[in-house]
């Protein structure tokens, strides 16, 4: 496949699907990450015959050679997005030619091939329609699609590889964190830091994840849910969670995001937020944010909330900020009023209950 030609799916259903029971069962508390559907969808690329081999067919390992060039320079990239089961009964995808764009750019940083948005959009549809069994209707859930794709060509030289798998699972979810939408209390990283300038902080490769790890370890032996990286360079300003983006709300109504620099992940809540805040009546920017002003505003009272966003977190409130000098609440330490009103306005649009007035969501039933 080159420039906008279209690729057929083969499709090939799972001959032996999960009984529905056994589904139900699952899907009564599937936590994050550790239920899957069905299926998958796969397509290869080849340097010079393009995109092909399209499929939908039962998930099952990937055979790999122990030479494949992923498994040692780490040349991958992935998304992450849901379906939701909407109000009227349908499924929605929110926003997915925005992980398409993302998609994209993380592949041009990672010297990959772009897969076209027409054939990762399909390859969403394909696997929803497939699976749709397996969307959680309870509150709160859905259906996490990670799409991915990595270097599958055998050798060992360091160049970018000629051969790439691009791979569609599906993990029927539910909330993130295990307390839901209570507060979770976050660890200020002093000793690590998650990219630099020039680095890969904007693509979402699995190399920054890799490297989170440790920091993110630091952050549960503190007793944290998830771990604050401040800059690379000065050590000074607040770039974004392990796993998702940072607002701060303040007394005069106002949220303050970090910029764009390169250096975090351009969340498409992150985005989204913005937009619903400004329409609420919020002022918004996207202006640094250094960690010593983070204390001063709380411990002023300037500072009334804190919160992460992003697909899997949605938007969850930072009640506590643990670092090495200490440790500090924000607000009354509990969900802050915009937290969660910013939060419903996000929630109902993804499911159909509030009008799509940006055509933010995708029918996909
Ligand atoms: N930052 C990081 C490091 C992430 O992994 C994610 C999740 O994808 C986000 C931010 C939020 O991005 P999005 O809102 O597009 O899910
Ligand atoms: C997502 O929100 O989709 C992510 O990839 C973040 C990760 C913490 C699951």
């Amino acid at each position: 496949m080159s420039g906008g030609d279209k690729l057929d799916f083969e499709i090939r259903p799972n001959p032996a699907p999960v009984s529905a029971a056994d589904r139900a069962a699952l899907l009564a508390n599937p936590g994050f990450g550790r239920v899957f559907t069905d299926h998958m969808v796969t397509i290869r690329y080849a340097d010079g015959k393009g995109w092909y081999d399209a499929r939908v067919e039962a998930r099952a390992p990937i055979p790999m050679d122990p030479a494949s060039a992923v498994l040692h320079y780490a040349q991958e990239i992935f998304e992450g997005l849901k379906a939701y089961q909407s109000v009227d009964g349908g499924v929605t995808l929110f926003r997915p030619e925005a992980n398409a764009a993302r998609f994209a750019a993380s592949a041009r940083r990672m010297a990959m091939p772009e897969l076209p948005e027409q054939a990762f959009l399909e390859s969403l549809e394909h696997l929803v329609g497939i699976d749709r069994d397996w969307i959680p209707s309870v509150e709160g859930g859905s259906l996490y699609l990670r799409p991915f794709m990595f270097a599958s060509e055998v050798f060992l030289g360091v160049r970018p590889a000629n051969e790439y798998l691009y791979v569609l699972i599906a993990s029927p979810v539910g909330s993130y964190f295990s307390g839901g939408v209570q507060p979770v209390t976050v660890w200020v990283s002093p000793d690590y830091t998650r990219a630099a300038p020039g680095g890969t902080g904007a693509a979402k490769c699995g190399g920054n994840y890799a490297a989170s790890l440790v920091a993110q370890a630091e952050a549960i032996e503190h007793g944290c849910d998830q771990v604050v990286f401040l800059d690379a360079v000065e050590r000074r300003w607040v770039d974004e969670l392990g796993g998702m983006n940072v607002f701060f709300v303040y007394d005069d109504g106002s949220l303050v995001t970090p910029p764009l620099t390169g250096t975090i992940l351009p969340g498409i809540t992150r985005e989204s937020v913005l937009r619903l805040a400004e329409r609420a009546g919020h002022t918004v920017a996207e202006q640094p944010v250094s960690f010593e002003q983070w204390q001063a505003d709380a411990a002023s009272g300037r500072l009334r909330e804190v919160f992460a966003c992003g697909t899997a977190a949605v938007i969850t409130p930072i009640g506590e900020v643990r670092h090495p000098g200490g440790s500090f609440t924000v607000g009354d330490g509990g969900p802050g009023a915009v937290t969660m009103s910013v939060r419903q306005q996000l929630v109902d649009i993804q499911r159909g209950a509030a009008d799509d007035e940006y055509g933010w969501v995708r029918r996909v039933r």
